[in-house]
């Protein structure tokens, strides 16, 4: 689906949260290596996303847009795309479409600057006008940041898996479960 944009102003910046065009596929794929990167706490390595085209993202672009309960927000600070947030049915049967399973991520550099919250709260928001029952996301453990901002949308721990993630250096991570009733 395709969302109203929103401006606001963050310390005298101006913030976009908007829908993602076709055009954004090319800043993508390089975000996607670039907070990959930055993070262990992403779903990939780095080196991964080399083997996404700009084909495969105008592709999650454009199924994103014609999703009836589906939807992808581009984060732009003063014109400058910043990260993305997005939301999709937990799964493809009747049997999940009353759930919605959340990705968000911005750059490094952008965080801890509440436009996360805002980003997610529009996300929240936009799940709930599509009369989705429930919302949920898996996080990294040691993630903070995002769990306080989970858990300060209300979001509650519902399940855990041990040994989630296995890095290049041996260690693991566990995920953990998180929703929320809308
Ligand atoms: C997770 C993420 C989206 C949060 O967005 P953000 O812009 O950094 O967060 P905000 O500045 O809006 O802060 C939101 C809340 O996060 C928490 N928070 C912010 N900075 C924090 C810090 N340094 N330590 C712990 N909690 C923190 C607070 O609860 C804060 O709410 P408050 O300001 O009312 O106290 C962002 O940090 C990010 O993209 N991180 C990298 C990728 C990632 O981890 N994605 C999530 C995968 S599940």
């Amino acid at each position: 689906m395709i969302i109203e944009p929103r401006k606001y102003d963050i310390d005298g910046h101006s913030l976009i949260l908007r829908s993602a065009e076709k055009k954004d596929a090319e800043i993508m794929l390089p975000y996607l290596k670039r907070v990959c990167g930055e993070t262990r706490f992403l779903l990939r390595e780095p080196d991964e996303c080399s083997d996404l085209t700009s084909e495969q993202e105008e592709g999650f672009i454009a199924y994103h847009a014609e999703k009836e309960r589906a939807c992808l927000i581009v984060a732009e600070l003063d014109g400058e795309y910043i990260g993305n947030a997005s939301f999709d049915t937990a799964g493809p049967s009747r049997r999940n479409a009353h759930r919605a399973d959340i990705g968000i991520a911005l750059y490094l550099d952008y965080t801890g600057r509440g436009i996360g919250k805002k980003l997610f709260a529009l996300i929240l928001e936009t799940i709930e006008k599509c009369g989705f029952e429930s919302a949920e996301l898996r996080v990294v453990e040691g993630n903070d940041r995002a769990i306080n901002m989970y858990k300060s949308f209300g979001f509650t721990e519902t399940g855990r898996i041990p040994n989630a993630n296995k890095y290049d250096d041996g260690t693991y991570a566990d995920d953990i479960l998180m929703s929320r009733r809308i």
